[in-house]
């Protein structure tokens, strides 16, 4: 974040009315008017509420934008993008995208003529040479969801401006605490708040961050028109979890950075996915980019099969296996059988989401606890593969 902690802190703002140092929670569904259309700026709850301002404030400055909306979840948020199109219109999206986005592309926009071409965006030139007369959107996820691999925003920007077409980035997987794309020539941030922006596990939101002022109000009409509003509750929570939220990243990045480090030297393990590592292809436009590399590592076993991964999965003790990441606890997922199921098994591999590859969410536990957790799992593998030879 370009703007230091204390002023994060502090752009939380204390409450007018009373005083009250936390963001009071209005929870109300309509608002009293003096006249018709007389009122104090707040008319009916779906339309605005006071609680879900403050938040939809805070992204739009920690995403250096001009506008922010919120969402009921990241899905709902990238719903919203995508209504922005038109039928016949084309998005070209990141190849290892999050498989939710894929299915709601694929299985509900498909239908109503928006096509979209997946591309390795990782390489600019696949970007460049995709694009088509009718590419009104480019999506990318960087670092991707799960093989954490990274796409030049600033480079990607460009294009999408030469060609007159919006730049998305989903920027779940960094949050606003290591990369901001709107800076970096972004048009449209979306956030799955449900992880590290809330931070804790315990909500599910969206939420949407506009350059343009333009674009921002498309974009709050059709949350309005289509409804999918973050309750005033959960806008609290991911407030009091963005209040943390440039500590907790930091930390699990430190923490990732060993996990990483640690699976690279284990006999079983053959490839691990981490933008931190010197050998990730593309760590220089990483550490350019982002102020750190998060806190997701993900890897492959070298028996790659959905087996073996399952014998990991259900072998941790501090690890918990849930879908979802970005929380305090650490996770671990097989996006072959969970995260990543609704995406044809031929497409999956192709992008580079093996068999066996496992994702970590590693959280703010004691990184030494959690390589020894890891180990022993590992080890398990290693004892089972040994019988069986
Ligand atoms: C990168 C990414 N974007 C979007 C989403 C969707 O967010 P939500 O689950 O809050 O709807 C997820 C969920 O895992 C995600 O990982």
């Amino acid at each position: 974040m370009n703007k230091n902690t204390t002023q994060l802190i502090h752009s939380i703002p204390v409450d007018p009315l009373t005083g009250a140092i936390a963001v009071p929670i209005y929870q109300t569904s309509t608002y009293v008017q003096d006249a018709p259309g007389i009122n104090k700026g707040f008319d009916y709850a779906r339309t605005n509420n006071p609680t879900r301002a403050i938040l939809e404030n805070v992204i739009a400055e920690l995403e250096n934008g001009s506008t922010g909306i919120a969402f009921s979840s990241g899905l709902a948020a990238i719903d919203a993008v995508v209504k922005l199109l038109q039928s016949g219109d084309e998005i070209l999206a990141v190849d290892d995208i999050y498989g939710g986005a894929f299915r709601l592309f694929e299985q509900v926009y498909k239908k109503f003529g928006i096509n979209v071409n997946y591309v390795d965006t990782t390489n600019v030139e696949n970007v460049f040479n995709s694009i088509t007369s009718k590419t009104k959107l480019i999506w990318i996820e960087t670092p991707t969801n799960p093989t954490l691999k990274i796409s030049d925003i600033e480079a990607i920007a460009k294009i999408a401006k030469a060609h007159q077409c919006l730049l998305c980035v989903d920027n779940t997987f960094a949050s606003p605490a290591l990369q901001q794309p709107i800076l970096l020539g972004a048009d449209i941030v979306v956030h799955s708040a449900t992880k590290y922006l809330g931070g804790h596990c315990d909500l599910i939101a969206g939420l949407v961050a506009t350059k343009e002022k333009e674009v921002g109000e498309k974009v709050k009409f059709i949350q309005n028109a289509s409804g999918a509003i973050l309750s005033p509750f959960d806008s609290w929570l991911v407030i009091r979890g963005i209040e943390t939220l440039p500590l907790r990243v930091k930390q699990h990045c430190i923490n990732a950075q060993v996990v990483a480090e640690f699976l690279q030297t284990h006999p079983s393990v053959d490839k691990v996915f981490y933008p931190g590592l010197k050998d990730h292809p593309n760590h220089n436009i990483a550490a350019k980019q982002s102020k750190g590399f998060g806190g997701i590592v993900s890897f492959t076993l070298k028996e790659d099969t959905e087996e073996a991964a399952t014998r990991f999965v259900t072998s941790t003790n501090l690890f918990k296996l849930a879908e979802s990441l970005g929380g305090v606890k650490s996770l671990l997922c097989h996006p072959a059988q969970m995260t990543h199921k609704s995406i044809p098994a031929e497409r999956r591999r192709a992008a580079g989401v093996a068999d066996s590859l496992i994702r970590l969410s590693v959280g703010l536990e004691d990184v030494n606890d959690l390589v020894k957790d890891i180990e022993q799992a590992l080890n398990k593998i290693k004892t089972r593969n040994l019988q069986t030879v």
